[in-house]
């Protein structure tokens, strides 16, 4: 029996091919520790966190105050089912409405989960509040959008990878071009409309950032005909693209804000969403739920989570180092081999001149890992970069040195 702690990368490896699901393509490399903007493989070899997985970890690693929190609470309380009241729940839920400025929360795990309380919530509010006919509800959404894996989510994308093998799926979406408000509002004509779900920047399709206005107008559009701005913000929220939320930038208050990730600091799964009266007091007992959500472990840690974003002006250093970030990349996007540099604070992807099937994005991020930085290509020739937000500009310098010697030698 091979005990925990002790196995080689091979080992480690040999065991997930035999025993698990080929549902990802990790780049080889076996964690082990983790800290703030740093992650240990099980050679003791020290790497540049440049994932974060997928924007949850935006505290960094293990944060000691967000550990602390997980560890007292765990010795209290940790699940009583939604069956039961607990002491932690309604103090998180009024935690979070000022947070973020909302009158209802509802605390889901994981990100898909969420997006699924929002649709449901939106269909729900369409029937009850809008008087759509029944089962006649349709919720926009944009090409190449990402909310999750779960079927009805992938119902709604354009991803043929998602989708493949996986129909039936659920009706009642329509797809429209991301960026594109002349479709947005020949959609909302329709007036079964009940929502409109978007991603303030689309992270997955390789983080696609809208026009400057885009939002603001889909707000506006939203309103003129009666339908709910959803706005998926699991990647961009929580200080990840500069500000708290990255629909801040243009000052849009959603009607629906949905949070996952770095809600819990990459602790446990916590997501949520957040609304207001008419549209959350539509739900009664029974119709939605599940066991964990809003367990008193996440509660707290959730709340501690979002306090430190806070105490340690997270967001603020999310935007500062950003600049840095982006003005070093933009130097080496100069180059015929770098084509583009996207992306707002720390959240960003540069776009390599080669074929989406090319391996190339691939062997970079294999020779970043050797150099001691972490990233993943998405869709082929992407290479996202999104740092936890306690990195230091020492420490995004002695990164952008890392990337910029990696892309010159692919570059030579
Ligand atoms: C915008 C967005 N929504 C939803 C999700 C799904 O979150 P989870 O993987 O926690 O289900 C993701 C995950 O990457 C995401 O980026």
């Amino acid at each position: 029996m091979i005990g925990i702690n002790q196995l080689s990368s091979h080992q480690a490896i040999d065991l997930e091919n035999m025993y698990g699901a080929f549902n990802y393509h990790p780049l080889p490399v076996v964690l082990t520790r983790g800290e703030g903007v740093f992650l240990w493989d099980v050679d003791g070899n020290k790497y540049y966190d440049f994932l974060s997985a997928y924007s949850a970890v935006n505290q960094g690693h293990c944060h000691p105050r967000i550990i602390r929190a997980l560890t007292a609470q765990a010795g209290e309380l940790t699940l009583t089912s939604r069956a039961f009241y607990n002491d932690k729940l309604g103090i998180a839920e009024k935690f979070v409405c000022e947070y973020f400025g909302y009158s209802r929360a509802l605390f889901m795990n994981s990100g898909a989960e969420a997006d699924e309380t929002a649709i449901k919530l939106a269909r729900k509010w369409g029937y009850r509040v809008k008087d759509i006919p029944a089962n006649e509800a349709v919720i926009v959404v944009a090409e190449n959008n990402f909310h999750g894996r779960t079927i009805t989510i992938i119902s709604a994308s354009t991803d043929p990878v998602a989708r493949r093998d996986y129909g039936p799926f659920t009706p009642g979406f329509e797809v429209i071009p991301y960026n594109d408000t002349t479709a947005l509002e020949e959609a909302l004509r329709n007036p079964n409309v009940c929502g409109f779900l978007i991603e303030p920047i689309q992270g997955e399709a390789g983080v696609n950032v809208p026009d400057d206005g885009y939002l603001k107008t889909s707000a506006e559009l939203c309103k003129k005909y009666n339908v709910l701005l959803m706005m998926d913000e699991i990647q961009t929220g929580i200080g990840r693209t500069g500000k708290m939320l990255a629909c801040d930038y243009e000052n849009v208050k959603p009607d629906m804000l949905i949070l996952g990730k770095a809600l819990s600091g990459g602790v446990l799964p916590v997501s949520l969403v957040l609304t207001d009266d008419e549209v959350m007091l539509t739900l009664k007992p029974g119709e939605h739920g599940s066991t964990y959500g809003g367990n008193p472990l996440a509660c707290v840690v959730s709340m501690e989570a979002l306090q430190v974003i806070l105490d340690e002006n997270l967001t603020e250093n999310a935007a500062k180092m950003g600049v840095i970030f982006h003005e070093r990349m933009s130097n080496i996007a100069d180059t015929d081999f770098v084509v583009q540099v996207r992306g707002k604070g720390l959240l960003n992807a540069i776009v390599i001149n080669d074929s989406p099937e090319s391996e190339t994005a691939w062997n970079i991020c294999l020779t970043l890992r050797e150099n001691g930085l972490l990233a993943k290509p998405t869709h082929g020739n992407i290479i996202r970069f999104a740092p936890p937000l306690v990195i230091t500009e020492e420490q995004i310098h002695a990164c952008c040195d890392i990337i910029d010697k990696t892309l010159n030698k692919f570059n030579a």
